[in-house]
């Protein structure tokens, strides 16, 4: 989730988009310093692959240990540690027993994220795919887990700060089960939305707590996603934690892709079990124009008159179409390679379109006779189709979006087809499908919405037998869903 700006500068007039330069904040350096010791109170050697100006290694600088840092850029750190100007991947890519990397006990690091990655991964995408498999170099960050981890002795404990796509995204499949193949989790810690602000970066991050070595039955210390920075550096210095199993942190049917979870309630993991959105309905992608000012318009006109729908985004129940596609829409497939129209039969029927991009999920009647975009619909039957729009716009639904299958990008038909369904009763069924009736006539607009959602909130709840403190810890992460997911 995008940056703020164009250039943004350092306080050394470095431009952080190039480098991928963000400081870690001093509570999360000092919270690894006491974790880490804690774990292993004398360590010989600390090492930062990606050390900066030594953020990350300076509250090590009481406890004894050698301190080594490297990175591509001299910053001048101002050596209190054992600074070289270093490539860290191509270190680590080369033969373990010729690659001169420091025999660390702690490795701590936040790998840089940054726009211009794009060049480098490809100029050496042979040597990193044959070092650390082809799925790993998806970008910076990802490779420097798989780095850090493939490079760390038995054993050596790894504390990392870092963009949190990987703990749901499609991409990241194969690291997300490479990081539980290879380490023991002792924490897995959501950072707040505003924790890189300040710097002019709006991401997402995640702490991680790992030891290269088998994981066994321990707990694992979690926590959700605080909505502030305030809030998070008073459960880092507290050790507020929650402790869960290791099995309780990720998604483990083979219908899911092995997502880590966090403080996901267990009331809310066995809804996992049920069947999927997908399983039951026809969930379907539809054109794709590859370029919307020449076959859409804003507004209906001659030549433009089948009503268009791609995103209801937070429209919810009714919502007027997104544009108006070309009349000859289907001559244009024919002729122009990127005009693509998937799932022809489908076009024209009636059925619901759920939302795509934006936080928050949600979805609305597609009438028929209408055309789709790219985003998730869904075609059930008449009987079906009612109800189901509750259901996709309840805050259940909502939490399993964004608090369990993805927490970062688009929404893609792929993760709206895995939404479990949980088992409605007919007179559930027939509740929701008539406060969904009454929604679609009011035609809400965001500010009327709660009243509707609340019924059906109610509604679900009760038939999945959702106990009362879930109920609430569901809606205030939907109250707060930018901040939380
Ligand atoms: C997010 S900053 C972290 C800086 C500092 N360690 C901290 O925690 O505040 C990422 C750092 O990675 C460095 N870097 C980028 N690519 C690298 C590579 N291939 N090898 C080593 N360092 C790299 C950048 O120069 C930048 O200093």
């Amino acid at each position: 989730m995008g940056r703020h700006s164009k250039a943004v500068l350092t306080g050394a007039g470095i431009d952080r988009r190039d480098t991928g330069y963000y400081s870690t904040p001093e509570p999360v350096a000092e919270f690894f310093r006491r974790k880490l010791l804690s774990l292993n109170p004398a360590p010989k050697l600390v090492f930062d692959p990606c050390a900066g100006r030594g953020e990350l290694l300076a509250p090590f600088q009481d406890c004894g240990a050698r301190l080594c840092g490297f990175d591509i850029m001299d910053m001048q750190p101002g050596g209190f540690f054992e600074f070289e100007r270093r490539d860290f991947l191509l270190a680590a890519a080369a033969a373990p027993d010729s690659n001169g990397l420091p025999d660390a006990d702690i490795i701590v690091a936040n790998p840089p994220y940054n726009c211009h990655e794009h060049d480098y991964l490809r100029e050496h995408k042979k040597r990193f795919a044959l070092a650390f498999g082809r799925g790993a170099a998806l970008n910076l960050y990802s490779l420097f887990i798989h780095a850090i981890i493939r490079s760390a002795k038995p054993g050596c404990l790894i504390g990392l700060i870092t963009f949190d796509s990987f703990l749901t995204a499609r991409g990241h499949e194969e690291l997300r089960r490479f990081i539980r193949r290879e380490c023991r989790i002792h924490s897995l810690l959501l950072c707040p939305t505003d924790l890189f602000r300040d710097q002019g970066a709006d991401v997402r991050t995640a702490i991680l707590v790992l030891q290269k070595g088998p994981q066994g039955a321990q707990r694992i210390e979690v926590a959700g996603r605080p909505e502030t920075t305030a809030g998070f550096r008073q459960v880092l210095r507290t050790d507020a934690f929650r402790t869960c199993a290791p099995e309780d942190v990720c998604l483990s049917s083979p219908r899911d892709r092995g997502e880590f979870v966090v403080e996901v309630p267990q009331a809310v993991r066995a809804l996992f079990a049920m069947p999927r959105l997908g399983e039951k309905f026809p969930c379907k992608t539809g054109i794709s124009t590859g370029n919307d000012r020449t076959y859409l318009s804003r507004e209906r006109r001659e030549g433009f008159s089948v009503p268009f729908y791609k995103n209801p985004g937070k429209r919810r129940f009714y919502t007027e179409p997104d544009a108006w596609l070309r009349d000859d829409y289907k001559t244009a497939a024919q002729n122009r390679k990127n005009f693509i129209i998937r799932n022809r039969p489908y076009i024209g029927r009636p059925g619901i379109a759920c939302s795509s991009m934006g936080v928050a999920f949600g979805a609305a009647i597609l009438p028929e006779d209408s055309a789709f975009g790219v985003n998730a619909n869904l075609f059930p039957k008449e009987k079906n189709r009612w109800w189901l729009l509750a259901y996709l716009n309840s805050s259940l639904c909502n939490y399993l979006v964004r608090g369990v299958l993805l927490r970062s990008n688009m929404i893609t038909a792929g993760y709206v087809a895995r939404i479990p369904v949980p088992d409605m009763p007919a007179a559930v069924r027939q509740k929701l499908e008539q406060t969904a009736r009454e929604a679609y006539e009011a035609r809400p607009g965001a500010a009327e919405l709660p009243g509707f959602i609340e019924k059906i909130d109610e509604a679900v709840f009760d038939a999945c037998g959702m106990p009362d403190p879930d109920r609430d810890g569901i809606r205030e992460f939907c109250a707060k869903i930018v901040e939380r997911t």
